[in-house]
């Protein structure tokens, strides 16, 4: 069978799924049955049940994903992984069954929740992070940041608004990364964002290296105190967010939500906004 051609307004297609969607017994039989041995494996090396069934329920909902968007069975699909670690799906000698030549994929997970993103052009990155994790980690965060983003994460004194400063930030920062390839290994001072104070990026300073690339980028909140970043290139005008919540046991319709245009120039201006659809 010809894979259909990709045509229409391009979608970047989100699964928002707190692991609470998938019974523990339910999540681990679809385990046994869909995960390949890596996933297996990864998933046995788990000290603490908590990880295991993040790490399970993640998977589960990526393979299922894969098959409702690609049309290769969930034990069937070969994921493949680049030298730093960042997953592909490998594409069937004749091309994948459903929707178009291509398809790229980014999972997060954190805290109980996941996000995974899918496209059919170009690549994807996400992350998801919880606002609720005390005060874990926010100085070493703030530290890997580039200086005019310290500056600003500094204009507010220690609390909740400059938790969510940090965490917007730092969810953009690997959201760009996990598109590009890199997870934790770039240097993230080496390109910057600049927000609005409520919502919405004002401009991005790419890294040396990728000053061409025509970036989009989309703040979310799914749930209260849940924040999640999203980062995709694209030269269609027309692309929209499709945003699907809970487990995808059947096909549903999504929200849609616009993305606006990549705007030009190394600080790129109004090409983000934060969404808030919950
Ligand atoms: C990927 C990475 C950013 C994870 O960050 P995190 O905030 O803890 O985790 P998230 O939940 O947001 O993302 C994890 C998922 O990102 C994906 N991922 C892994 N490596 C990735 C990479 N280099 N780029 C993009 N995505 C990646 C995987 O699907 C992973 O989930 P899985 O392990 O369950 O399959 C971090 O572990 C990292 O930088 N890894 C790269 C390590 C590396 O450079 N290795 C060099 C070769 S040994």
């Amino acid at each position: 069978m010809r894979p259909a051609p990709e045509t229409g307004p391009e979608a970047v297609k989100l699964w928002f799924c707190p692991n609470d969607d998938l019974a523990p017994g339910i999540a681990a039989t679809l385990a046994a049955q869909w995960l390949d041995e890596h996933e297996r494996e990864s998933a046995a090396q788990f000290l603490f049940e908590r990880d295991r069934r993040q790490y399970v329920v993640s998977h589960v909902l990526l393979r299922r994903v894969l098959a409702l968007e690609s049309g290769i069975p969930e034990s069937e699909a070969v994921i493949w992984r680049s030298s730093r670690g960042r997953p592909f799906l490998q594409k069937p000698a004749g091309g994948l069954p459903r929707g178009g030549r291509e398809l790229d994929f980014n999972l997060s997970h954190a805290g109980g929740q996941n996000l995974l993103g899918v496209v059919r052009r170009n690549r994807i990155g996400v992350d998801v992070e919880r606002l609720d994790r005390g005060d874990q980690g926010f100085d070493i965060i703030v530290k890997t940041f580039a200086p005019e983003e310290r500056e600003w994460v500094d204009q507010v004194g220690p609390g909740r608004a400059r938790d969510v400063r940090v965490l917007r930030l730092w969810t953009l920062k690997e959201a760009y990364s996990k598109a590009r390839g890199f997870g934790l290994g770039m240097a993230f001072d080496a390109f910057a964002f600049r927000l609005g104070d409520d919502r919405g990026v004002l401009g991005f300073r790419p890294p040396d290296d990728d000053l061409s690339r025509r970036w989009r980028f989309v703040e979310l909140e799914p749930v209260p105190g849940v924040l999640a970043a999203v980062a995709v290139v694209s030269d269609d005008d027309e692309t929209v967010l499709e945003l699907r919540h809970g487990f995808p046991w059947a096909r549903s319709a999504p929200q849609r939500l616009p993305i606006p245009r990549a705007p030009a120039g190394p600080h790129q201006a109004p090409g983000t906004q934060r969404n808030t659809p919950f």
